[in-house]
Order: C-alpha cells, then structure tokens, then sequence
C-alpha cells in the first residue's frame, strides 16, 4: 500500500470512529497526535519519499491531521466535563435574587404625588414643552414686560420670538382651561426650563408638578384643605402655613410651608433653625386668567398650585444635592432600587 494509500485509510478510520467519553478522547489524542503516534510514523515515512511526491503527500497528510484534530475538538466540547458525564441543570432548585433596575428617585416621587391627588379626585393631563408665548405667559395674566421673559429666564427658540420652552407648568392650565368646562380638577406634571446660569448648582432643566381645581364656589379655604391633605399624605406632617406672595396668574397668591420640626442637625440645616420649609407656591386663579381661557369668572373660581420635584425629592431622600438627580451615577440611584 502506498504512503496515500495508507493515509486515505486513516482518514476513514477517523471518521468513523466514536468517542464516548473524555478519556476516550484522550486515548485518541494520544493514539494519532502523541510523541510516538500515527502521525508522527508517517512523517518519518514522508520524509523517506521522493522530494516531487512531497507536495501532493503532503496536502494529504495535512487533511489527515486536521479531521484529527477535529474530532478531538468535537469530543472534547462534548465531555468538558473529564469525568465524562453531561452536566444536566438542577430544575428543582430555587432560582437566586434577581437584579432589577430601579425606578429613577424623580419618578418615584413623581408618581406618589400623583397617586396622592388622584385618590382627591384629580385627574392627570399634560401638556407640550416647546410653547407659544400665550398659554405660558400672556394667557396667565403676565404683563408685557413682566421680568420672566426676559432672555435670562426665558429659553426662546431661535428665529421666533413667539416660540418658548416652558418656564413652568402652569402653561398646561390654558391648554386645558381653554378646551374643558368646569368642573376641572386636575394634576399636571412635566419637565420646565429656565436659563438661570447663577451658580454651577443652577439646573436649567427641572421638573414641575401643577394643580388646578375649579368649579363653582371653590373657595380659599378649599385650597388650604387639599393641600394639607396632600402635605399630611406624603410628608406625615400636617401643620401648614400659607404666607402672602405673588403670581401674575393668581390673585390672592401665597407661598405653602410645611412645619418640617427641629429635632436633627439636619432639620436645623435644611429650615435655616426656622423649623418651616417652603413647598409650593399656589392661589386662587386670577378672574382674568379665567376669562382669557373663555371661563365665566362671575360664575367660576378656583386654585391652583405648583411645586418643583426635584425639592421635594430632596426633602423625601434627605439628598443635599440636586446634581445627584441628573448625573446617573449607579451608586445613587441604585439606592432606590425596591423588592418586587
Ligand atoms: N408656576 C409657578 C412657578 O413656576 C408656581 C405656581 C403654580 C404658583 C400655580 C401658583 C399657582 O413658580
């Protein structure tokens, strides 16, 4: 038999052999591809041929080596395992804690205070942050050379003086003033801009959640009910104060403060030794804002009342710095992961 011969042989010998285990897989390893195995003996026989036969020997052998070695590579995945037994999964065991994501701490708090007024009877409804000029300050009772348009609050959008991004949420109460008949009761939450380049700790993207309620005969009194009610329902503290202050769109306008207490360091901190912490600002919907969205403002009265996220998110988690809000730093916001 010819050398080509013989190693035609062994090839078919090869591919028909069975591995059945990983030591059956060592035994061949050894048997074509050891120090004195197969492949070695036809090398020393290739090596007596005459050199013009090498070339097709040669191509020949190298088929032979490489059926070889895959077989053993086939074998060995098969049995990784050198016992040679198939590792077969446990279905009985229990599975390990899983790893969930978490809600952003934004979200969370945004979904409480909505949940909170929503159980009051609000309903939620929003709005589009690229604004016209009207439903974010002219519809709200601002005069034309009210400070907040100014270029230092205001984003305008280039080219068009009528077109802004939202400084606030109260833009969406035209929207909805415009289009609904009271009885309107509704929460409105959403992202705001405001270019306020003051400090590195200036944001000049943050987020808002808006209240409106009107009807017949809503009263101040009605006002100060609901929010002690959403105060006492998310804080756990129920003494408010509401202070005199000024909107363009609500008429009388008062700031909301919760009595936060003095019992920590931290309290003493975050209230200045005062023990009140603002909230919120709010009023009763100026009779004008009523009628430039078509209301009857003998007939209808309301308020409405506006609070930032991002603080009450601080007071909530007790974090002391917003930038912590929009960094997306893992260590953070994985602290808010919950169990499900
Ligand atoms: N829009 C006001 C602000 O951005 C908050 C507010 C809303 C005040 C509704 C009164 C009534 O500061």
């Amino acid at each position: 038999m010819s050398l080509v011969e013989q190693i035609e042989q062994l090839k078919l010998e090869v591919a028909s052999t069975q591995l059945n285990s990983a030591d059956e897989v060592e035994a061949f390893r050894v048997k074509y591809l050891g120090r004195k195995g197969i492949l070695n003996d036809l090398f020393e026989a290739f090596k007596a041929i005459p050199n013009e036969e090498k070339k097709a020997v040669g191509a020949v052998m190298n088929g032979l080596k490489t059926s070889v070695q895959e077989k053993i590579d086939e074998g060995s995945l098969q049995f990784k395992s050198n016992k040679g037994d198939v590792e077969v999964p446990d279905f009985t065991r229990p599975y390990g804690e899983w790893s969930h994501g978490s809600r952003h701490p934004l979200q969370l708090v945004r979904e409480e205070i909505l949940s909170i007024f929503e159980r009051m009877g609000f309903s939620v409804e929003d709005g589009p942050e690229i604004e016209d000029d009207w439903h974010v300050f002219s519809g709200l009772n601002f005069s034309p050379e009210h400070p907040a348009r100014d270029m230092q609050d205001t984003f305008f959008v280039e080219g068009q003086p009528d077109t802004v991004l939202r400084t606030h949420t109260s833009s969406v109460q035209v929207r909805v003033m415009e289009t609904t008949k009271p009885p309107i009761r509704i929460v409105m939450p959403g992202r705001v801009y405001r270019n306020e380049a003051i400090s590195s700790r200036a944001h000049c993207q943050f987020h808002q959640i808006e209240g409106l309620y009107i009807d017949e005969g809503v009263s101040f009194a009605d006002m100060k009910q609901v929010l002690q009610m959403f105060t006492e329902a998310f804080f756990g503290k129920a003494k408010i104060r509401l202070r005199p202050s000024y909107f363009p769109f609500t008429e009388p306008s008062a700031e909301m403060d919760v009595y936060w207490g003095l019992e920590t360091p931290a309290d003493h901190r975050i209230t200045k030794g005062t023990g009140w912490l603002e909230i919120m600002g709010c009023g009763m919907v100026d009779p004008n804002v009523l009628a430039a969205s078509g209301i009857d403002s003998e007939k209808y009265s309301g308020f409405a009342f506006g609070m930032g996220i991002e603080r009450i998110a601080m007071l909530r988690y007790g974090v002391d710095d917003l930038r912590h809000f929009f960094e997306n730093d893992m260590r953070f916001l994985s602290q808010f992961k919950k169990t499900i």
